[in-house]
């Protein structure tokens, strides 16, 4: 579990829980245990994706996969502690009104739950997203589904509803979707190194991508217009402007790893 959690990574989940917590005002340690959180959901959902029977992959943030390392029961049994282990954390040291805790710890784990990330998961390797709309929904929910909730629990532990949240959600959406198409463009353009892991998988894997269902040009463009629509809605949940949340979202577009 410390071997795979703190090999590094981008921190990107809860960078964007602090960056939100400042956006609406809100103490940034406050959100901490949430943040921390979500990286140990996103670290053990890395360690199954890396696993013969899913990716197949060796190589995750410049060290050996978990699996290579330690064999694959542990390393399925690693993956599983780390998502046990996020809600025992969220549940036990996250401060805050109990209704606002609890609301959180259910987004999140709708988030990464069939309707969510595993679904999402299992869209990938059952191969069976055809259609552009099936394709941006496998990104919305195999990887958008996270990345949204470490904008959206941070506002329901706020206490936020609905109406109040909904701005900030397409935002989320728009984000998380964006994140995965630069992540299917730099599996082609980038290198190990740079990665962190193996230039190829999807290719080597036969996936559906959108660099496979519209060229590398297309894929850029549509890029380019994601970022242009998450910038767009954030300005629509932050009107008064939201520096930190403007520079990650610039971020994840021109990212190299
Ligand atoms: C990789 O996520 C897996 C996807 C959801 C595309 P990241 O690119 O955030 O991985 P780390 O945390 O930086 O290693
Ligand atoms: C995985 O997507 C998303 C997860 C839920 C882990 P990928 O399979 O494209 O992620 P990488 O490229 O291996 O990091
Ligand atoms: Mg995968
Ligand atoms: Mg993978
Ligand atoms: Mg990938």
């Amino acid at each position: 579990m410390r071997y795979s959690l703190l090999a590094g990574g981008k921190r990107i989940r809860p960078v964007l829980c602090l960056a939100t917590a400042e956006a609406i005002g809100r103490d940034r340690p406050t959100v901490l245990p949430l943040a921390a959180a979500i990286e140990l959901i996103h670290t053990y959902s890395l360690i199954h994706d890396d696993l013969p029977a899913m990716d197949d992959d060796d190589l995750r943030r410049g060290r050996p996969t978990c699996h290579i390392k330690f064999g694959e029961d542990v390393a399925i049994l690693a993956g599983d502690a780390l998502y046990a282990e996020a809600f025992r954390h969220l549940l036990t040291e996250q401060p805050g009104e109990p209704g606002a805790v609890l609301s959180a710890a259910r987004e999140l784990a709708a988030a990464t739950g069939v309707d969510g990330m595993v679904g999402g998961q299992y869209l990938d390797v059952a191969g069976v997203a055809t259609t552009p709309e099936d394709l941006r929904r496998l990104h919305e929910l195999k990887t958008g589904r996270l990345i949204g909730a470490s904008v959206v629990c941070v506002l329901l532990l706020e206490g936020m509803d609905d109406p109040q949240t909904e701005p900030w959600r397409r935002y989320a959406s728009e984000l998380g979707v964006l994140f995965q198409i630069v992540d299917d463009i730099l599996d082609v353009t980038g290198t190990d190194t740079d990665l962190g892991k193996p230039q190829g998988s999807d290719e080597r894997h036969g996936k559906r991508t959108y660099v496979t269902e519209y060229g590398l040009d297309g894929a850029r463009d549509m890029a380019r217009s994601c970022h242009e629509s998450a910038r767009a809605t954030l300005s629509g949940a932050a009107p008064q402007g939201a520096g930190r949340l403007e520079q990650i979202t610039d971020f994840i577009f021109t990212r190299t790893s």
